[in-house]
């Protein structure tokens, strides 16, 4: 019997040694591909939006009551939020609403600012920091490409110098219609960053594009956009999740890897500017916003994918649960149960971040040392067996760390012999000190 190895989805669909993968369109347009999974998990909220002066604009559109939801992410994740009502907008949800959530006044008039001894309309575009449009609606599209300020968040729109985020959503004609289409074309010449909509089932009975991107996603692009951008220029491959090694068309052998900091260290690569493709075993995680995911189940599809990427690559973060066996055999039919025990002949896969270590050139690897006794002694000795630039040592057994949780308690070393012990931290948390420390150490070798 032999072992089928399945050709990765990404390989299928953008082989870089046939057909480069494009770039991600991000941040100028921020393609939507990723359907939301059942049940699967939200990303995990950073610090970038800590203090930060969000100024969310809201239109008339159906998808106006995820404004709530967009409200309680942001204030969640530390920032500031201002809500701007059209009156249309205020047909489908109360301010009221959005005033609790925020614990800010809603505006909804630009006469009413003007009571006060400023211009008010002047000062609230003035003091965000970032001004997101969620849901936009075609009209609102097309008033900010033409200069129209014919109310309070068309004029705050004229106004600001700050960055603009614009999340449209609408029935699937009024997408398509070139007028919207010029509009957004417009819209991105101005600089502004578009959020492209989801395809699905549309509120108004349609199916299509038109449904207003995740409020998750729209955050990480918030935090995108407002993330220093030090690893541009950078192609930045992650390793992530459990590997799925099949006994039969039935079972497999995995392991207990959510993915969790993988998909965190793709995510704020991404956000630190890094284009990022995230070769992934098999998780329940949204993918982040404008990262080139490749899904894998097997170590050996794991190896194929990130080969196939290898070669563009500056930077390759292995936070994957890489099986170190497979069963030598793969059965085609489902094994019977039979009297007595059994046992299943294991093969042992590669290691692939050796492997790179090997034809390394002038890249930067990182590895993970997962482990549950003896811990820093351990990851040192692979540091330095498998070449790496640096490891990031994680104990299990702690309380915060390792598996599953939003959490991770760690240790950085690096080829230098430094070793750096983190505080109880979250995931994301833990990849911008990954990445600081990989900076570091490309500035003074
Ligand atoms: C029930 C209903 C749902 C609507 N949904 C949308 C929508 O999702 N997107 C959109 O662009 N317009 C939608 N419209 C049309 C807008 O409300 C209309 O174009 C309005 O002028 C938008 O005003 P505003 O951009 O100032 O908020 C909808 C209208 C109704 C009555």
């Amino acid at each position: 019997m032999s072992i089928q190895v399945k050709m990765p989805n990404c390989l299928r669909s953008c082989d870089p040694a046939s057909r480069p993968c494009p770039p991600p369109l991000f941040p100028r347009m921020m393609q939507n591909t990723v359907k939301k999974v059942e049940g699967a998990e939200g990303s995990a909220i950073s610090m970038v939006l800590q203090n930060k002066n969000i100024l969310l604009g809201v239109s008339g559109g159906i998808a106006a009551y995820k404004a709530a939801e967009l409200v309680r992410l942001l204030v969640k994740a530390g920032a500031t939020v201002r809500a701007v009502m059209t009156k249309n907008a205020q047909e489908f949800m109360t301010p009221l609403t959005l005033q609790s959530l925020s614990g800010n006044p809603v505006s909804t008039d630009t006469f009413d600012l003007t009571q006060e001894s400023e211009i008010g309309h002047i000062r609230l575009a003035d003091t965000a920091d970032l001004v997101l449009i969620a849901p936009a609606t075609a009209n609102i599209l097309a008033k900010i490409a033409h200069g129209i300020a014919d109310d309070l968040l068309s004029t705050l729109l004229l106004v600001t110098r700050a960055p603009v985020i614009i999340a449209p959503a609408m029935n699937v004609h009024m997408y398509a219609h070139p007028a919207t289409q010029e509009n957004l074309k417009t819209l991105q010449r101005f600089g502004h960053h578009i959020i492209e909509p989801a395809e699905g089932e549309l509120a108004c009975g349609y199916e299509g594009k038109g449904r207003l991107a995740e409020p998750e996603q729209i955050v990480e692009c918030v935090e995108a956009t407002l993330t220093k951008k030090d690893l541009q220029g950078e192609h930045v491959i992650v390793t992530a999740g459990p590997n799925c090694e099949p006994i039969d068309p039935v079972r497999f052998i995995t392991n207990r890897s959510t993915g969790k900091m993988g998909f965190a260290l793709a995510r704020i690569a991404h956000q630190r500017g890094a284009e990022v493709t995230l070769v992934s075993g098999p998780t329940a995680l949204v993918a982040p916003f404008g990262v080139r995911l490749c899904s894998v189940r097997t170590a050996l599809e794991m190896q194929q994918a990130v080969l196939a990427h290898y070669p563009r690559a500056t930077i390759v973060v292995s936070a994957a649960a890489i099986a170190d066996y497979r069963p030598a055999q793969t059965a085609t039919q489902k094994i019977k149960k039979k009297d007595g025990d059994f046992s299943i002949p294991l093969a042992r896969n590669p290691d692939i971040l050796a492997g790179l270590g090997q034809d390394k050139g002038s890249r930067l690897l990182v590895g993970f040392a997962t482990e549950t006794e003896d811990v820093l002694h351990n990851a040192e000795r692979k540091l330095h067996s498998k070449n790496l630039d640096m490891i990031v040592a994680n104990d299990v057994t702690q309380e915060g760390a390792g598996f599953a949780g939003d959490t991770n308690i760690v240790t950085l070393l690096d080829r230098t012999g430094q070793q750096e012990p983190l505080p109880l931290m979250s995931k994301d948390a833990v990849a911008h000190a990954v990445y600081d420390r990989l900076l570091a150490l490309k500035i003074s070798p």
